[in-house]
């Protein structure tokens, strides 16, 4: 009985435990796609990202997980800190993946652009088109900007690319004065912003880019779909750097017990059919050149300057980033 049993646990399913942070029920279909092509099962464990965290940590070397996936590099690297990744080696990644928007621990499996939405009535699309972020700052929008509050991981990784470009001194100066020019205290999430804007509590709102797609398809109700057409946006800095980009990503877990198999999964998701999937059903921007946008997300334009800052440099400048939002005010 003991042989047979020993046989039987040496002959390896072939599958792959990924514990994913994304809440995306598309997601799903998109890793049968990978086993359909493979033969390698994908056994999906979603939930909140410092749960999942937590678990890996605490199984330690037990720990089933092979595939990491978060949103926000803020995060991931964050994750990193922990111990959840290990450095993998795969040619196809370092290929597919420009190299600002990966480390060797994890991989950006799409883009997202933190973007100004405004509302047309009050700001010309002239004056739009012009903003930088460090326009926000100025005294022309006193009590006209919203965004949420400063302990959401999408500002603490704006901020630090702020800090990345323009410095400490240049930052601090500039997060107290969009704090005076804030509409009303920090409240809500993205999406809250852009309907703030869309109700015309504030002129210019700062959210993902995605949300307003997200809105604009419908999924969040007719109500919101209306208030998303009153809303305009704009890719900001299109005159210097670029526009702020952030990505989710994904790494291999530093015990995982598939991890050949974790290599080809996340291989996989760069792929053409992969990125495919991932834009049209998150309103994400793709990885790889050959995709397109979302045809929503693509009629506001898909050749917009995107700042090639390393996504690895905001978990590095997060908690300065933090330090310097809570010194400005900003809730
Ligand atoms: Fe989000």
């Amino acid at each position: 009985m003991l042989t047979i049993a020993l046989s039987t646990a040496s002959v390896h399913a072939a599958e792959v435990n990924v514990f994913t942070a994304r809440h995306y029920s598309s997601d799903v279909e998109l890793y049968a796609k990978f086993t359909k092509q493979t033969g390698i099962k994908v056994n999906v464990i979603s939930g909140d990202a410092k749960a999942l965290e937590k678990r890996i940590v605490t199984e330690g070397t037990r720990s089933q997980a092979d595939v990491f996936i978060d949103v926000d590099a803020g995060n991931l690297g964050a994750a990193q800190r922990k111990g959840i990744f290990q450095k993998v080696s795969s040619p196809l990644l370092i290929e597919k993946i420009p190299a600002y928007l990966r480390t060797d621990y994890w991989y950006g499996i799409s883009k997202r652009a933190r973007i100004i939405f405004y509302n047309p009535e009050k700001i010309s699309e002239t004056i739009a088109k012009q903003l930088n972020y460090e326009d926000l700052a100025s005294a022309n929008y006193k009590g006209k900007i919203v965004i949420r509050s400063s302990s959401s991981t999408y500002n603490k990784s704006w901020v630090a690319s702020l800090i990345e470009n323009n410095g400490i001194e240049q930052t601090s100066k500039w997060a107290k004065a969009l704090v005076e020019n804030m509409a009303r205290a920090p409240e809500g999430n993205d999406r809250d912003q852009i309907l703030a804007v869309a109700a015309g509590k504030a002129d210019i709102a700062i959210a993902n880019s995605y949300y307003l797609s997200l809105m604009l398809s419908g999924q969040k109700g007719p109500e919101q779909q209306a208030a998303a057409k009153k809303v305009k946006l704009v890719f900001p800095n299109q005159n210097n750097r670029g526009t702020h980009m952030n990505i989710s990503g994904a790494g291999v877990t530093a015990y995982a017990p598939n991890k050949e198999h974790a290599i080809r999964f996340i291989e996989f998701l760069l792929s053409t059919e992969a990125q495919q999937h991932i834009v049209n059903t998150s309103f994400e921007y793709p990885i790889i050149d050959q995709v397109m946008p979302n045809t929503i997300m693509a009629a506001f334009g898909t050749s917009f300057k995107q700042d090639t800052t390393s996504v690895a440099t905001y978990y590095n400048n997060q908690a300065q980033a933090l330090a310097i939002m809570k010194k400005a005010g900003w809730r």
